[in-house]
């Protein structure tokens, strides 16, 4: 079948914040660029970010002290140089999305309003209310649409053009008619999300399949540091649906079904703005010895009565919606039932400071580029502070546009495809519409959140984590045998999550893969078998690869250490 071919100078693949930050700066400086994207721009998870974007603005906070608490917060595992950049880059990032009209809250005297957050050491989260994401995904879609930017809505990108170490466009489907389409370009850069949909309770979008680092990685291509997934400590009990942690920042307290503040025995002096892996952690233990609330006992209470309505409705009105819609509680009246949920990944796509994506611990790839929450940096290490992502994929978006501009303008060839190049996206289209077997989509992605939740999630061992690669290995021989009954080509939602579901499964492996190896507890990663730090075996990034038969194999890179050495966390 011959595939149209469509060329541009610049190919990004997602349409958050980082794709849209990227993409519009690469218009302003003269380049092609298409932006691909399953969703509408708007509907990008960039959106459902609540609680804040952190800079330090005030006069009693500093860049030095953003970089410590980053730092500190990530268990040390984060790259120093990558968090200096970011935070010593975060005042301008602010200014800049507010100069081109994201309306922040503010304070009395009119400055921008800031409130407290996990494992910060001053309130630094600027807000708009409790839709900051969606106020800066408006913004900057708005901006990158007015430069002229080409949004590409409802396709769905499938694989990548890589050869050789060089990347030169993509392969998608248009969702609408399934018309398969060649994306030649000289860039291409991925900015997909991430992958904390894989466990049962997530705060994630059920679009967040992770797409972008199966792609990659049946390309031979590393993912970095994936055993690393952020646990938030308040999504809704039952659904996982996120509860920021504005809540908290703004005087939300935590009780136990014996009606203690029980943060005061985890963390006594930053109580529940202890970071999240050490509240989630709290939460999750009272839960297992017994002292959870609701039906299923499963939830700790999150109380935000003493607030009042007037400061709830002004600070957190989209929260007591939330809770009213799909809990039956308003936080005004009485405490709401919270539990944690998967939130955020801080492993992904290994990239340098700039963007370029990592062939190897040392080595970089041409053409490639990663941002966002599909990308590590790495400027969140073991356990990303709240409030860092927005401020991650604002700023690396925009600095990895003006990346891509400078190295197109140094001179990329662009290296020319053929329609054969769409061979490996109709094989899999025509194997999954094809197939005559017995699995559904439902039940394997249903298996698979179900035990990544409890075999490697907050607590983990060597046993449920081996009972987990056991599991994986049936899930993914299972997936051979899957059959779809919708063989039409208008909108096939069930072709789409089939495909969401392998990658789902490839994915999977590797944050088990890089648990099993990691013999250490290290920010969210919490091995009860290995409960202390090991910096002397385990200070470094874990780099996994999958060969062409699915099987997962490690090496480890070294971690940019910078002014602050490594102490032990105590909050
Ligand atoms: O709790 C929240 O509002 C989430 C923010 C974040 O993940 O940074």
């Amino acid at each position: 079948m011959d595939l149209p071919i469509v060329t541009s100078d610049v190919v990004i693949v997602g349409s958050g914040l980082a794709g849209c930050a990227a993409a519009r700066e690469l218009k302003r400086r003269g380049k092609r660029v298409i932006v691909l994207t399953k969703l509408h721009p708007l509907r990008s998870h960039s959106g459902a970010a609540q609680g804040g974007v952190n800079a330090a603005l005030s006069e009693d906070d500093s860049v030095e002290l953003h970089m410590f608490d980053t730092i500190k917060g990530s268990d040390y595992l984060a790259d120093q140089d990558a968090v200096e950049l970011m935070c010593s880059k975060a005042p301008e990032t602010i200014r800049w999305i507010e100069h081109m009209g994201a309306a922040f809250s503010r304070r009395e005297d009119g400055r921008i309003a800031q409130r407290p957050f996990g494992g910060q050491s001053r309130p630094r989260a600027c807000f708009a209310k409790d839709r900051t994401g969606l106020t800066l995904l408006q913004t900057i879609f708005e901006q990158a649409q007015r430069v002229g930017v080409e949004f590409w809505d409802e396709w769905y990108v499938a694989d990548l053009l890589y050869e050789d170490g060089k990347a030169y466009g993509v392969v998608a489907y248009n969702l609408r008619d399934l018309q398969p389409t060649i994306f030649n370009a000289k860039a291409v850069m991925f900015a997909t999300g991430g992958y904390a949909r894989a466990f049962k309770i997530n705060s994630n979008a059920h679009a967040n399949t992770g797409d972008g680092l199966s792609i990659f990685a049946r390309h031979g291509l590393p993912l970095e540091d994936m055993e690393f997934v952020q646990f938030h400590p308040s999504g809704l009990a039952g659904s996982g649906i996120l509860i920021s942690e504005a809540a908290r920042g703004e005087g939300g307290k935590l009780y136990n079904a014996q009606g203690e503040r029980f943060m005061e025995r985890y963390a006594p002096e930053k109580m529940e703005l202890a970071p999240r892996d050490v509240v989630a952690r709290a939460i999750m233990n009272e839960i297992r010895e017994g002292r959870g609330v609701g039906p299923d006992k499963m939830a700790v209470y999150l109380d935000l009565t003493h607030l009042g309505e007037e400061k709830i409705m002004e600070r957190l009105p989209e929260l007591r919606d939330l809770a009213i819609t799909f809990l039956g509680q308003d936080m005004v009246k009485e405490p709401i039932m919270i539990t944690v949920t998967a939130h955020y990944s801080m492993g992904g796509i290994p990239v340098d400071i700039d963007g370029h994506v990592k062939r190897s611990p040392t080595t970089i790839t041409q053409g490639l580029y990663a941002a966002g929450e599909c990308a590590c940096v790495s400027v969140h290490g073991a356990n990303r502070l709240g409030a860092n992502s927005l401020l991650d994929a604002l700023f690396f978006g925009r600095h990895i546009g003006n990346t891509i501009a400078d190295d197109l303008d140094k001179g990329i060839e662009l290296r020319k495809a053929e329609a054969a190049d769409g061979k490996g996206m109709l094989e899999e289209i025509d194997f999954i519409m094809h197939n005559n077997g017995t699995e559904r989509t439902a039940t394997l992605r249903q298996e698979l959140q179900d035990s990544m939740f409890e075999n490697c999630g907050v607590f983990r061992t060597e046993a449920s984590l081996l009972k987990q690669r056991e599991i994986l290995a049936q899930l993914r021989e299972r997936f051979k045998q899957i059959r779809i009954d919708d063989k039409s080509k208008t909108f096939n939602t069930d072709l789409q999550e089939a495909i969401e579901l392998g990658h789902m499964l490839d994915y999977a492996a590797f944050i088990v893969e890089g648990a099993i190896a990691r013999k250490e507890s290290r920010g969210a990663h919490y091995r009860e078998d290995y409960p202390e730090r090991d910096d002397e075996n385990f200070l470094k990034h874990t780099y996994a690869y999958m060969d062409p038969e699915g099987n997962i194999s490690i090496e480890y890179g070294d971690v940019v250490l910078g002014k602050f050495q490594p102490q032990e966390r105590k909050y």
